[in-house]
Parts: C-alpha cells; structure tokens; sequence
C-alpha cells in the first residue's frame, strides 16, 4: 500500500448523513461484513474485545425504528414529545444498514471503563475508514435512545455495559464537502529535551 493512500483514506473521510444517502438503495452485505471484520481488529487493552454490535437492514431497519421509537415512549415520561417520536420512527428508514454499536464490560480484566470505550471507538473508526474505502457513506450517531438505560437490554447489554450509540450507513447519493481541521500543531506539544 502506497502510504500517500493510507492518509487519503485518513484525510478524506468524512460523516454521511441519512439525508444525503440514496433512498431505497442497498449497501452489500459484503461490505457490511468488510466494515465489521475490520472493527474487530481495533487494539483492545488486555483484549478484551469489548465491541458489540447488532446489525439491522431489511425489514429490520423497520424493527429499529419502532424499536426506538417504543422504547423512546416507554422511558420518556412527562419529557415525551409527539414530533420527537416520529422522528424517531422516520429517521432510520433511509438508511441501507444500522449498526449498534455497544460496549462490553469486563469487570474481571480489571481495566478503566474509559480503556473499553475508547477500544470501541477505535473499532467505530475502522468501520468509518472501510465505509469509505468503499466509497459507502456513514455517520455515528450518538442521539436517539443511546443514553436511554432501559434500551441495553435489547442490544445484548447488561447495566455495566454501555450502549455508545448507532452507525447509519448509505449509499451515497450527496457527497460530503471536504472536511476541515485546526492546525495539529495547536494540540500537540513536544518536547525534546
Ligand atoms: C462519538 C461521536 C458521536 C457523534 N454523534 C453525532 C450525533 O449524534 N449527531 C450527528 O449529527 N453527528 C454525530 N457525530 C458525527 C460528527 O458530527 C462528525 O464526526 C463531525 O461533524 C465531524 O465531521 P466528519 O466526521 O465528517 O469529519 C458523532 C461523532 C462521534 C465521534
């Protein structure tokens, strides 16, 4: 590999939001599978492999949304909004694959919590890399019911774990404009002496 592609890849990846995605059009599964094979080879402290993932297309893009949009119902109580919830039930629909993205705890590794989620992003990241690779586009999401305790549960997780959020993944129909960044140089300090 040439390395000037490496930080291509690096450079030029970008967020794509649902809105941008060709509707109705299906990502391959393959590359579903490429983009979850390469999260699994995210380093992990003591490795634990702490990343969970669930991954809905199909019909099962209509299961997570009213998935969420139930449990949304269920846990909002008095902060329940009407337009909140049918968000919650359309957004998903023109996305080609979601996949959610948990996070394992492993209490007897002995190692922070901070350690497990920053394996987990580090697997998400893999994931955004080989998306665009591909040239499919996606984006993490971390709204919804990703903070909503009773929602864990249905991903396989359990109280210690947590539940980080969600990938949406399309085709892409809009391309993301190129990204920016400050200067590297303003968050780094090094030190030579
Ligand atoms: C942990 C995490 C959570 C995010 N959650 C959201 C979100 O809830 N909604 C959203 O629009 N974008 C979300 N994003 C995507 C960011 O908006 C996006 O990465 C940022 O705008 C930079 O754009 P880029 O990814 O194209 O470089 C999230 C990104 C990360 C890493």
């Amino acid at each position: 590999m040439e390395i000037s592609q490496l930080n291509e890849l690096i450079r030029s990846r970008r967020s794509v939001f649902p809105r941008q995605y060709t509707p109705g059009k299906q990502v391959d599964d393959a590359i579903i599978t490429q983009m979850l094979e390469n999260a699994n080879w995210a380093p992990t402290h003591k490795l634990t492999e702490p990343w969970r993932f669930t991954v809905f297309t199909g019909k099962g893009i209509h299961t997570f949304a009213g998935l969420q949009a139930s449990i949304y119902k269920n846990s909002a109580g008095e902060k329940f909004k009407e337009d909140q919830y049918q968000k919650l039930l359309s957004n998903p629909l023109a996305a080609s694959h979601i996949i959610s993205i948990g996070m394992k705890r492993h209490a007897a590794a002995n190692i922070p919590e901070m350690e497990e989620i920053a394996a987990v992003a580090m697997a998400v990241q893999n994931m955004y890399l080989t998306a665009t690779a591909y040239g499919v586009g996606c984006y993490w999401t971390t709204g919804g019911i990703t903070f909503v305790e009773a929602a864990k549960p249905f991903f396989h997780l359990d109280p210690a774990d947590k539940l980080m959020g969600f990938l949406y993944v399309g085709a892409i129909e809009t391309p993301s404009a190129p990204g920016t960044r400050k200067p590297i140089s303003e968050k780094t300090n090094w030190i030579r002496e």
